[in-house]
């Protein structure tokens, strides 16, 4: 039996068709990953499953009783309840429960109150109707223990805390999270409810990559039946047996991961043009026997019977190339040698200090990269650079003739859904011709009517492509970018990195894709612990000096926040690049040696693996007995297990993120030799 079917089924959007009479059939533990480039229409299938979207023909059904856990590209998240209760009432049907239990507990006390005054004719009544709330709250109970068994609450608390959720974190209301927390605030909802089906639409997008690696782990184990949008390639290939592609014929089904279905299309593609040519001299011959003979009365027959063979012969559609957007940033003016200046820059949230005494200087035609490696403050460092959002203490001052752009993480923030495409950009610079913005318009693959398109209709990649349009129309010397990769599909991505790869002004950029950051970063930032700490050199050779750190040497190349403080002066300028050039050799060297011992990594990557797969056995073990009631009888027996249990979390979380950084290192060793 399917979990679900797609029968017959269309979709248009005005002249755009979406799908065509698609049939397609979902099986039990089905892990698919769907594919296509932006706008072609992944999200829209996934919420004609969710039942979000209805089909203008066709028909989509779900097997009775299906349990369909989505997470939407964009979220949005109502409700003020604290993290931890938020997730585990997330389960359907068990809020519902505890008040059907209430319910009938009063009722059978009211029944119970009218028994003892009754007369025997009422009471036999009574007794009857007690009987019935009886065996409906052992029902009730046995439902409830069904869901507390399944549904624990150390489960919750594991699958937030791989998802990066601190403990104190379990207590706070939603609303205090950033966008980035509360999309895994759902995330882990949906997790924890175990669903039949688990529809994904680019959960990646908002993770930090020691979670994208949790996820990972998580998929893996996963035993039910999902479908993943992901524009990670190496995350999608590694979880998914079957592919559904939007392909410019249609939608088309392939088994096997993602390399898989590279090869499948590329050999599908040399069947089609060998098809082709033949075809090609199959009827070139005929037209050429035709013309020849034709006059000749005693080849009439064989001429006729050709002229007929050609008219029947088929015709070869060959696989359509796609378009990718191609663009390049106009040359910029000039601007000071510093770009931007931060002198004890700090940033409170009420009573939460998310940043303090930031001292940064950025230098004209510096590529920065701050990497997402534990959370909080980039988006809000990027925002007060920006100037969207006002400092709480200490200045930020744009370098001379500087003029900076900014590009949100959420385009939400600064486009408006009922705006067209063309306003939108056209708005950036009303000096630009209509021919002006079409052109720009036209490099971002949006032409003739698809520019009069609502802002709010578009799918997430057309929106990013527009937030890029707004930016180039009119783009400044000093571009400020939070994670401009995401909802981008592949192509595009490359092409944003290849124009901001020749870009001249000076950019700075919040990125976890990994791709992205090696092939554009000069210097890299990390942002923790409420300070920014800077490091001169490429995102290899920060990971480098990032894992000796971690064993307890100190980071060779590594020049913390406070360094830069007086980086205004000449002299310190001066000094600050020799010790910059310094460091960059030594990290250089430091990085070619670290490539050298690949056996070393791989090594280190096993032994740290068996250490993970130990700590998790024994952490299953005290989870399966803290599920146990008995336990909590002896409160310093269960208080020790709890205690161990979190220790063992942190433990684990540390080992996974050292076990990611020597693997990173180990691809990037063996991509070397
Ligand atoms: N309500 C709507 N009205 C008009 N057009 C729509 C509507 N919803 C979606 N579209 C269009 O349908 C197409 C498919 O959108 P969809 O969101 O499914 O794409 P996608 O494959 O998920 O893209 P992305 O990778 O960018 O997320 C897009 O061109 C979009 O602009
Ligand atoms: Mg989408």
């Amino acid at each position: 039996m399917s979990l679900a079917v797609f029968d017959d089924v269309s979709l248009h959007f005005g002249k755009k068709t979406i799908v065509d009479e698609l049939d397609l059939r979902l099986g039990n533990d089905d892990r698919i990953g769907l594919i296509g480039p932006n706008g072609s229409g992944k999200t829209s299938l996934l919420r004609m499953l969710a039942g979000e979207q209805a089909p203008d023909g066709g028909r989509v059904h779900l097997r009775g009783g299906l349990r369909l856990g989505y997470l939407p590209q964009d979220i949005e998240l109502s409700g003020n309840k604290p993290l931890l209760e938020h997730v585990v009432s997330s389960v359907q049907g068990r809020d519902g429960l505890e008040a059907s239990v209430r319910e009938a507990e009063a009722e059978l006390a009211r029944a119970q109150e009218q028994a003892a005054e009754a007369s025997d004719e009422a009471r036999a009544a009574l007794d009857e109707r007690m009987m019935e709330i009886a065996e409906q709250l052992s029902d009730l109970h046995e439902r409830t223990a069904h869901y507390e068994m399944h549904y624990t609450e150390h489960e919750a608390t594991r699958i937030l805390a791989g998802l990066g959720f601190a403990t104190s974190d379990l207590t706070r209301p939603l609303t205090e999270f950033s966008g980035g927390w509360k999309m895994r605030a759902v995330l882990a909802s949906l997790l924890f409810q175990q669903p039949d089906l688990l529809l994904l639409d680019e959960p990646t997008n908002h993770l930090d990559m020691p979670s994208v690696a949790w996820l990972s782990a998580f998929l893996k184990a996963f035993d039910r039946a999902f479908i993943l949008i992901c524009h990670d390639r190496e995350f999608l290939n590694e979880q998914i047996r079957r592919v559904i592609s939007f392909e410019p014929e249609g939608v088309r089904q392939y088994t096997g991961n993602y390399e898989k279905y590279l090869e499948q299309r590329a050999e599908e593609e040399v069947i089609l043009e060998n098809k082709a040519k033949n075809l090609a001299r199959e009827r070139e011959q005929a037209e050429r026997f035709i013309n020849r003979f034709r006059a000749q009365a005693n080849k009439a027959k064989a001429v006729q019977s050709r002229i007929k063979a050609l008219a029947k012969m088929e015709s070869v559609e060959l696989y359509q190339k796609r378009k990718v957007m191609r663009f390049r940033f106009p040359p910029c003016a000039r601007c000071g040698a510093e770009a931007i200046t931060l002198r004890s820059v700090g940033k409170a949230y009420d009573d939460l200090q998310v940043l303090s005494g930031v001292d940064l200087a950025v230098r004209r035609g510096e590529k920065i990269g701050i990497i997402r490696v534990n959370g909080a403050g980039k988006t809000t460092l990027l925002r007060m650079m920006a100037g969207e959002i006002p400092v709480s203490s200490g200045e930020i001052e744009l370098g001379h003739n500087v003029k900076a752009g900014y590009y949100a993480q959420h385009h939400a923030d600064t486009l408006h859904p009922d705006d067209t495409i063309y306003d939108t950009v056209y708005r950036e610079d009303e000096d630009s011709s209509i021919t002006r913005v079409r052109t720009i318009l036209g490099a971002f693959l949006f032409s003739d009517d698809d520019v009069d398109k609502k802002v709010g209709v578009l799918s997430g990649g057309e929106r990013a492509r527009v937030a890029l349009a707004k930016l180039l129309i009119n783009p400044g010397n000093l571009l400020m970018m939070d994670e401009p990769t995401n909802h981008l599909d592949l192509a595009s991505s490359e092409a944003l990195a290849e124009s901001l790869e020749s870009y001249d002004g000076t950019l700075i950029f919040v990125s976890h894709n990994r791709a992205f950051v090696r092939r554009l970063a000069t210097k890299i930032w990390n942002v923790a612990d409420g300070s920014v700490e800077t490091y001169p050199g490429t995102l290899d050779e920060y990971m480098d000096s990032y894992t000796k750190r971690e064993d307890g040497q100190p980071a060779a190349a590594s020049e913390t926040a406070s360094a830069d403080e007086d980086a205004g002066t000449p002299a310190a300028r001066k000094r600050g690049s020799r010790a910059e050039e310094k460091a960059r050799k030594r990290a250089e060297a430091e990085a070619r040696n670290a490539r050298k011992s690949v056996g070393k990594l791989e090594r280190e990557v096993a032994k740290l693996e068996s250490a993970i797969e130990a700590l998790e056995a024994t952490q299953k073990e005290r989870s399966d007995q803290l599920a146990d009631p008995d336990v909590y009888a002896d409160k310093a027996r269960s208080g020790e297990l709890i205690t161990a249990f979190k220790d063992g979390q942190a433990e684990l979380e540390k080992l996974q993120g050292r076990w990611e950084r020597a693997l990173t290192e180990l691809e990037a060793a063996n991509a070397e030799q």
